[in-house]
């Protein structure tokens, strides 16, 4: 989709294989193909995204507040009739569950509803006069240009849509990145596009990352860069900028969220929540608990507990009853999970739970290691994926420490009961990550709560109220008091 136009594409193409197989069968299922743009055509649909803004003057960013959500609304209305098609899609190419697929879709509906609200009572908060001094300023809130949306395979439908929708509808044009791997699922949002939004608004630009972005980067002409996904890959598009410390940018990147079981934890609660919190569609969440600190005191009955309910977990296909654990949608992803799991056990740690760590393909029994220390990769690296790290401390100093030195500060998930720690803990952990959950798992939602991280886990607050912050800039008109 470019200038308002679904084009032909008669260039190479890739196909998209969804990780299921039939049964006894390991021929893959092919889902369809999508363009493999050059950096040329990158070049050109970034072009008509410039023609549509034209410095603020194009038919969209010049539309009235309640003009563009007239625009927005009949886009999720339409949306909504493409809701079961987007869900199916999902499950074939991503493997997420059913359930979960569902959510994404309905998530990112409400969300796009609830943009609208909040700009009406940004739009009242904002439309407002200063006086300081005998200076009196007019507050108007305006667009930023062009911007380059791109969204990460996990939530590929909610992830693009969390930065896209607040950028467009506070009079940006788009330059919309489909994740490689969860691409389908845009398809049937593209004729929606085309009809309701003016030509040139929004771009959608299919191909490589690492084929079409760098381009647009170097070509220093975007207004901000709004990104969820790796941050090698953040950090190599940042550099490709011309003026790279000048780049206005919304990132979501990688984190490390810790679980800490203090002595006096619920262990049922610690037990499901920590479940949930890093194994949820396999581990694949930027929130997801990616290493758990139990106290020694409690460690094995929380890890027969814990071990326990992570070999129940039902393994399948996206659409069978209470399935947990999917295939993984990135071929390359289990020869990593194994990588992390032989260092860890070359360095000392044991597979707790008897079913975890059999590799069907790209399906996986989650592995439970323990006990992990510092020098363990999968206590550094970002694991992504369904294996759960377990270290035990006598101190928390020593938990403390771990925060200090990582290079993450997303999250923490702290189980426990002693108000007096419990208010310690969290004076201590506000300074090293941007959200601490208490007895419950971390996780990004509700959607109008903000979502950052701190150190290298992101750039930028997200939420149906900050992102349109993040996407506009208040301007004034001064003049002094007559
Ligand atoms: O993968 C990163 C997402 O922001 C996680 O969102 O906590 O709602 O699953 P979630």
């Amino acid at each position: 989709l470019i200038n308002g136009i679904l084009r032909e594409w008669n260039g190479p193409v890739s196909d998209v294989f969804s990780p299921i197989r039939y049964r006894g069968s390991s021929e893959k299922i092919k889902l369809g193909t999508y363009p493999l743009l050059s950096g040329k055509d990158a070049l050109e649909i970034l072009d008509s995204a410039h023609k549509a803004y034209n410095y603020g003057h194009g038919e969209w960013p010049s539309m009235t507040t309640a003009q563009r959500i007239d625009v927005v609304s009949k886009f999720v209305n339409k949306l909504k009739e493409k809701r079961d098609e987007i869900i199916e899609l999902i499950m074939w190419e991503i493997c997420k569950t059913q359930k979960d697929s569902q959510k994404e879709v309905d998530r990112t509906i409400e969300y796009v509803e609830k943009t609208v609200e909040a700009l009406k009572s940004l739009e009242n908060k904002d439309n407002a006069f200063i006086e300081d001094g005998g200076t009196v300023a007019q507050i108007r809130r305006r667009a930023l240009g062009v911007v380059l949306c791109s969204g990460p395979f996990n939530y590929p439908f909610n992830e693009t849509y969390a930065t896209l929708i607040p950028a467009l509808i506070m009079g940006n044009t788009v330059v919309m990145k489909l994740p490689r791997v969860g691409v389908l699922c845009h398809v049937p949002t593209f004729e929606i596009f085309r009809d309701v939004f003016p030509k040139g608004v929004v771009n959608v630009l299919p191909g490589t990352g690492r084929e079409t972005l760098p381009p647009i980067m170097a070509s220093g002409k975007i207004d901000c860069f709004a990104f969820i996904g790796s941050t090698n890959a953040a950090d190599a598009l940042v550099k490709a900028h011309p003026a790279p410390h000048k780049l206005r940018m919304c990132l979501g990147l990688e984190a490390k969220n810790p679980a800490i079981i203090l002595p006096d934890a619920d262990l049922d609660v610690a037990v499901s929540e920590c479940v949930l919190g890093s194994l949820s569609y396999n581990g694949q969440r930027c929130t997801a608990i990616k290493v758990i600190f139990v106290h020694e005191s409690i460690a094995k009955p929380f890890l027969d507990k814990f071990a326990t309910s992570v070999d129940s977990m039902k393994l399948g296909v996206p659409w069978m009853k209470d399935v947990k654990i999917t295939p993984l949608p990135e071929e390359n992803k289990p020869n990593y999970i194994h990588q992390l799991m032989d260092d860890a056990i070359a360095k000392g740690a044991k597979i707790v739970n008897p079913k975890g760590g059999k590799f069907d393909r790209t399906l996986i029994t989650p592995p439970i290691l323990f006990p992990c220390n510092e020098h363990m990769r999968v206590m550094q690296e970002e694991q992504f994926g369904p294996l759960v790290p377990v270290a035990s401390f006598s101190s928390i100093s020593e938990v403390e420490e771990y925060f200090h030195k990582s290079k993450y500060g997303q999250q923490a998930a702290i189980f426990g009961k002693d108000p007096k720690e419990l208010s310690r803990l969290i004076d201590s952990l506000t300074y090293q990550v941007a959200r601490v959950n208490i007895n419950t798992q971390c996780q990004r939602g509700p959607d109008v709560f903000p979502f950052t991280g701190r150190k290298d886990s992101s750039i930028g607050t997200l939420s149906i109220n900050d992102a349109l912050r993040v996407f506009s800039i208040r301007v004034m008109v001064a003049t002094a008091e007559t």
